[in-house]
């Protein structure tokens, strides 16, 4: 094994250590937040070689699912774009909007965005655990193989808007939380309608959030 395998190897245990902290204690953020984002920083340049052409089929079959076409969707921890795009392709009408912590995943998603997109798909870099958007303001909030923030993703997912957190490798993925658990906490964050997803050895859960809470 040579250094760079071994760095890849220590990359994704570091990931899934910070997955499983974060969900369990949302305060223990600030111990991971620089970790994170210079472990993704460093990626950035050779992450859309080490993407697999499928790795967003349990997404799609998830969107495939959604009863209406969303106006305002949110992609977090964007990376270098690739997610955003599906959706923008998917839904000719939506505004996009990707986030990402780091500055480099956000230059490299800029550098990507494909000319016909660019009027409706922007990114900006931001923390997931505390976003610059106001209450309710994206009918879909869709997630690539990162961690939930549930507090916040409740709270800009419109009332009756939908969400979908998809792992590329299903339990295999860094970033991965089982759909129970997944289920337990949005439930108690003020979504309903939960069903799972898998394409391609990926695996996606659709929730909406209720009209009330
Ligand atoms: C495993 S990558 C997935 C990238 C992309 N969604 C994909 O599937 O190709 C996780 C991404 O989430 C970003 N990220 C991690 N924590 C974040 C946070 N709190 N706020 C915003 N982005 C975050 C990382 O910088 C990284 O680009």
């Amino acid at each position: 094994m040579n250094l760079g395998d071994l760095e890849r190897r220590f990359g994704r245990r570091l990931a899934r250590v910070t997955t499983n902290a974060v969900v369990a204690r949302p305060g223990l953020w600030r111990f991971f937040r620089w970790s994170t984002r210079a472990q993704f920083d460093r990626l950035a340049p050779s992450w859309d070689a080490l993407r697999r052409p499928e790795a967003f089929a349990a997404l799609e079959a998830a969107l495939d699912a959604l009863p209406d076409a969303p106006r305002r969707v949110l992609d977090l921890g964007t990376g270098t774009g690739l997610a955003a795009f599906i959706a923008a392709r998917r839904f000719p009408e939506a505004e996009v909007v990707g986030v990402d912590l780091a500055e480099a995943m956000v230059a490299q998603a800029r550098q990507n965005t494909p000319p016909e997109l660019a009027e409706r798909v922007r990114f900006l870099q931001a923390d997931a655990a505390q976003l610059p958007f106001g209450p309710g303001s994206f009918d879909l909030v869709q997630l690539a193989n990162m961690i939930p923030f549930f507090d916040e993703l409740a709270r800009v997912t419109a009332p009756d808007g939908h969400l979908v957190l998809s792992f590329s490798a299903g339990p295999e993925t860094p970033i991965w939380v089982p759909s129970e658990r997944l289920r337990r906490e949005l439930g108690e964050h003020g979504f309903t309608d939960f069903a799972d997803f898998e394409a391609e050895g990926g695996t996606a859960l659709l929730a909406r959030r209720r009209d009330r809470v």
